[in-house]
């Protein structure tokens, strides 16, 4: 494994810091996909053709990597658009089968991903009652106070891995209490399953929400594992072709799981471009990514700490993993953005990162985010620490 050869950008001298947002690619994950459509391209489950038996074949096997990844049945498995369309579908899905309904209350965090936040908003129309647990003034959670919090909650829906603080939520912990009292669990874990190695049955969780595009795989396509327990009540909230057993003009009956859930053509050549990533990740080792990205954040942690015209957000300890929130004193955060581009050719994110409760908690509009991952390296830090420096003497 060669990270030079495999990620060609890396030659082009710029510092990706943008890794919370969507990763770069490896040659693996595109070769994948550029030789599905070139060799291998038909619709899949329908045909009896060898090239659909084929895109079938290779869409199937690419669930059951995917799953594995996670300590997933395959049939848990469902492919989505991402994250966001993940959470969208089991909301409805939850509403749709009446596991939620008026009365329900689902337990949420004040430092969702706004991805986490709308689509149980749009549950209120139901009936159903949202409760916050609330972070402190640096955005960090106590996992005692959401604990403290599940009194008559039917759902709690919590971020993994915050994605502007880093920190890692002990799922542990929560899910253990969450489980005593009956309640279901959704991690939303776009953050945290690109970071640290997730056994979905040791964890003990119901459903969990990930995207490929943040862990090296294509855009527009992502996954939601629902525990096999809950696969044949549920109702799917998409519905069409390609997911039914016998229409008729009034009414239809469905396949069995995980097709009942994916109405439609899916993103085929995506499945084989996410399974290519979860290979790749597993061949460099998920504990040798947390490795790297936990040994960055502290590095960069202790850097930042330096800098007394930089304020940092978060936990600030080992709590934190691959990203990093700061602002400097006095600069708004695009021109903090900008002038590591320019000038340092440093990437970062800039932005309110899809958490606006939480930046109102933070006193502040946005932030820069730095995030690393496994291509990342300590001078990385160091060139952005520099930047910093220059920012710094910018304005004076
Ligand atoms: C914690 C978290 N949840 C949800 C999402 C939404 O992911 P996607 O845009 O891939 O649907 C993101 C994306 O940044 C995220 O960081």
């Amino acid at each position: 494994m060669n990270l030079e050869e495999d990620f060609p950008f890396l030659n082009r001298g710029i510092v990706y810091l943008d890794n919370a947002a969507t990763t770069q690619k490896p040659n693996q994950v595109i070769e994948a996909i550029s030789n599905f459509y070139r060799y291998h391209n038909a619709n899949i489950h329908r045909g009896v053709h060898t090239l659909s038996i084929e895109a079938t074949e290779m869409y199937e096997k690419s669930r059951e990597r995917v799953a594995s990844f996670i300590g997933a049945k395959s049939k848990e498995l469902i492919f989505t658009y991402g994250t966001t369309s993940s959470i969208n579908f089991l909301s409805q899905s939850l509403i749709k089968s009446e596991v939620l309904k008026e009365g329900s209350i689902v337990l949420l965090t004040a430092v969702e991903h706004h991805s986490n936040l709308l689509p149980w908003q749009n549950l209120k129309r139901y009936g159903v009652s949202l409760k916050f647990v609330d972070s402190d003034e640096n955005g960090v959670l106590d996992e005692d106070k959401i604990i403290n919090s599940m009194e008559n909650v039917s759902l709690i829906s919590l971020t993994g891995l915050s994605n502007v603080t880093g920190q890692r939520i002990d799922l542990e912990k929560v899910v253990k209490e969450a489980k005593k009292r009956g309640i279901l669990v959704h991690i939303d874990g776009a953050q945290m399953v690109p970071h640290v190695k997730v056994d979905v049955s040791k964890l003990d969780i119901d459903f969990l929400s990930f995207s490929a595009h943040k862990m090296l795989g294509p855009t527009g396509i992502g996954a939601l594992y629902i525990n096999e327990k809950y696969l044949d009540a549920f109702e799917p909230f998409l519905v069409g072709g390609g997911m039914i057993d016998r229409v008729t003009l009034e009414s239809s009956t469905f396949t069995n799981p995980p097709e009942k859930f994916e109405a439609g053509t899916p993103n085929i050549a995506g499945a084989i471009g996410f399974a290519a990533a979860v290979d790749y990740l597993n061949s460099f080792g998920m504990e040798n990514v947390e490795k790297i990205d936990r040994e960055l954040t502290k590095y960069a942690l202790e850097e930042l700490k330096k800098l007394d015209f930089v304020d940092i957000y978060g936990p600030k300890d080992e709590r934190q993993v691959s990203i990093v929130s700061f602002n400097v004193k006095g600069v708004h955060p695009h021109d903090v953005a900008s002038i590591l581009d320019e000038e340092y050719k440093v990437a970062i994110r800039t932005g309110h990162h899809c958490a606006q409760p939480l930046m109102r908690k933070l006193g502040v509009s946005a932030t820069c985010r730095a995030s690393f991952y496994l291509y990342n390296k300590k001078e990385d830090v160091d060139r952005l620490v520099e930047g910093l420096k220059r920012v710094k003497k910018w304005i004076g």
